[in-house]
């Protein structure tokens, strides 16, 4: 039996794909390369080249695979294009997860991990997040995100399906072995922008927003590193087949920064500047995002083992010097 991972010629999913291949799994990657990158792909794992919604595709893979566990990376994720392109988003998250969730139903795949994120929560007044509060996603990406989660929920009362949908909050750094990291062009992540910016890719950082309601006016998240992430991922798998029900999950440490916190430990961990120039706010952007995870800890037994600001930017720094040497 195999794991299909879609999306993981990705950031998270090859990360996802490693793991499972360090531990034995027998992994089959579908990815449409449309953002993900091939050299990431594990070497162990198969990988099929297509597009969830396209006709046939899914069916394919599931009569040609045994699989026993879904877990879904693949879609759109960035948020300012999501209100510019919206279906995009609902083509790409919403639709592409409805054919998937359904074309598992079919085939008897019963357990699904789905890839959702704190964007569904919008701006909430808590500052530390329970999944328990009402979701109110402001942008088309958290909707679209929001809407799979209804649709999984739904299915798994409706047939013998069951689900774990973790609810990332802001996913940072790279695997500690070089292996693979975040290489989407221009991407718009703090972390990696402020490495960009350390490295010289760019002439300074833009602070988005300097009058937050927080300790110093910077937004303030909660940055997770991915190889936690992908650990929540392994023991919501572990979960799923030995039984456990469907639920939903935060994954983040409980802690936030600020930007300017962010700022200060890459010129710390690089040794190099950080030049700032203060912009204002982007639209939807909360004040401050920090997740309450102790269901997953207390259900899932997850502990975080990369729990450190510097060490996520280390290897997050790591994985940009790498891109820049292959250029
Ligand atoms: N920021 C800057 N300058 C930059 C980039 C970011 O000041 O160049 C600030 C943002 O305003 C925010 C913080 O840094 O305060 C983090 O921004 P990111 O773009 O790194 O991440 P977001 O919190 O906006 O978004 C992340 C994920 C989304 C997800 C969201 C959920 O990237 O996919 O968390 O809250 F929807």
């Amino acid at each position: 039996m195999a794991i299909l991972v879609t999306g993981g010629a990705g950031y998270i999913g090859s990360h996802m794909t490693y793991a499972l291949v360090d531990r034995g799994e027998k992994v089959v990657v579908l990815d449409n390369l449309s953002t993900g990158v091939l050299g990431l792909v594990s070497p162990e794992a198969r990988f099929v080249e297509g597009t969830i919604g396209e006709p046939g595709v899914i069916d394919s893979v599931l009569s040609q695979h045994e699989i026993e566990a879904v877990v879904h990376f693949a879609g759109s994720i960035v948020v300012p294009e999501s209100v510019a392109n919206p279906s995009k988003y609902y083509r790409n998250n919403t639709a592409a997860s409805a054919a998937l969730i359904e074309a598992c139903v079919r085939h008897g795949v019963r357990n699904f991990i789905f890839s959702s994120t704190a964007a569904v929560y919008g701006m909430p007044q808590e500052t530390v997040v329970p999944e328990d509060i009402t979701p109110a996603p402001i942008n088309p990406y958290g909707r679209s995100k929001l809407m799979t989660e209804w649709m999984l929920q739904d299915v798994s009362h409706a047939h013998d399906f069951r689900f774990v949908a973790l609810r990332y909050f802001n996913v940072a750094g790279a695997d500690p072995a070089g292996r693979t990291g975040q290489s989407t062009p221009n991407a718009t992540h703090l972390i990696k922008r402020a490495c960009q910016t350390a490295l010289g890719h760019y002439p300074y950082l833009e602070i988005f927003g300097q009058d937050f309601d927080t300790p110093d006016g910077t937004g303030v998240r909660d940055y997770i590193h991915v190889s936690d992430l992908v650990a929540a991922h392994l023991l919501a798998l572990d979960h799923l087949r030995g039984g456990g029900a469907s639920n939903i999950f935060n994954v983040g440490y409980g802690q936030g920064f600020s930007v300017r916190q962010v700022v200060s430990a890459v010129e710390a961990v690089t040794g190099k500047p950080v030049p700032v120039r203060e912009s204002p706010r982007r639209l939807g952007d909360p004040g401050m995002l920090v997740a309450d995870s102790s269901r997953l800890q207390d259900r899932l037994k997850w502990k975080p083992e990369h729990n450190d600001l510097k060490g996520i930017i280390r290897t997050a720094y790591e994985w940009e010097r790498r891109l820049n040497s292959r250029v």
